[in-house]
């Protein structure tokens, strides 16, 4: 268990009021850390830091916007303000609420979701990157997608996104490679959320999206709880720029 253990620290994660951000936060409280819990719903938060603080661990409710760089820039402050630092970072505020043929995407769609899924993940990694190379230690996690590693018809712009979230991944794990801080992705696949409710919880489109998983089911948010602990502790500690799948097999099925 040591290997895992996260006692001591302190993590900032976005998008913790559901779904997976919330299994994160949730599994690394567990693990003995304390979180700053970002997203815009008040009362996702409160349950979320209920979940947290029932562990005995301390949450730190922070509603923000991640789409605005001053709020990111002011959550981070509060966070590192009240909690003293931050040792690990989980970009995990994301999603897309439409799919569109590309000749049909509007502009102000393709950079809602490009604010969303990339640059949301820019701010805070800006906003909070000073502190983690000044403490020479960190771990950031980026919560990508499948979708960024494969077309992605219908969902350019989120596929784009992804991929965007990839590749910064990939960069800031060489720029920072000795600075003792780690930066990876994870990407989930299909993964049973209010995201994507109207598709599982159909009983024809639901077991038709996963047929194409070797698996042949959904993920439950908290089966990315343990790779994200995997990735927050000294369990990767050699591990950096890389991204971590998790998807019941679907990229490796041709
Ligand atoms: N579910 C899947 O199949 C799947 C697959 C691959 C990757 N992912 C990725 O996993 C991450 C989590 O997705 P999920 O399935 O857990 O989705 P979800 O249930 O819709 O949760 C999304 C989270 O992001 C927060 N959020 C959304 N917009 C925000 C904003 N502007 N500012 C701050 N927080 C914001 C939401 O909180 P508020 O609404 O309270 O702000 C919520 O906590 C996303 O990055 C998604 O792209 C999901």
């Amino acid at each position: 268990m040591s290997l895992f253990d996260l006692a001591g620290k302190n993590a900032f994660v976005t998008g913790a009021s559901r779904g997976i951000g919330r299994s994160i936060a949730v599994a690394l409280a567990g693990a003995g850390a304390d979180v700053a819990l970002v997203a815009r719903s008040e009362r996702g938060l409160a349950e979320t830091a209920a979940d947290i603080t029932a562990l005995g661990r301390t949450a730190l409710v922070i509603p923000a916007d991640v789409t605005s760089q001053p709020a990111v820039d002011a959550a981070v402050a509060a966070a590192i303000g009240q909690l003293g630092h931050v040792d690990v970072v989980v970009n995990n505020a994301g999603g897309s609420n439409f799919m569109v043929a590309f000749l049909d995407l509007r502009l102000s769609g393709w950079e809602k979701i490009m604010r969303l899924n990339l640059d949301s993940a820019v701010y805070v990694c800006h906003a909070i990157g000073g502190h983690l190379l000044e403490r020479a230690e960190g771990s950031v996690i980026n919560v990508a997608s499948v979708t960024g590693m494969t077309g992605s018809p219908l969902l350019a712009p989120y596929g784009a996104a992804k991929a965007g979230l990839i590749s910064l991944t990939k960069s800031l794990a060489v720029e920072w490679g000795t600075t003792g801080v780690r930066v990876n992705a994870l990407c989930p696949g299909w993964t049973a959320t209010e995201l994507n409710r109207s598709l599982w919880d159909d009983p024809v489109s639901g077991p038709a999206t996963v047929a194409t998983v070797p698996m042949r089911r959904w993920a439950r948010a908290e089966e990315m709880a343990g790779p994200a602990v995997f990735l927050a502790s000294a369990a990767s500690s050699y591990m950096t720029g890389q991204v971590l799948v998790v998807d019941g097999g679907q990229t490796v099925w041709p």
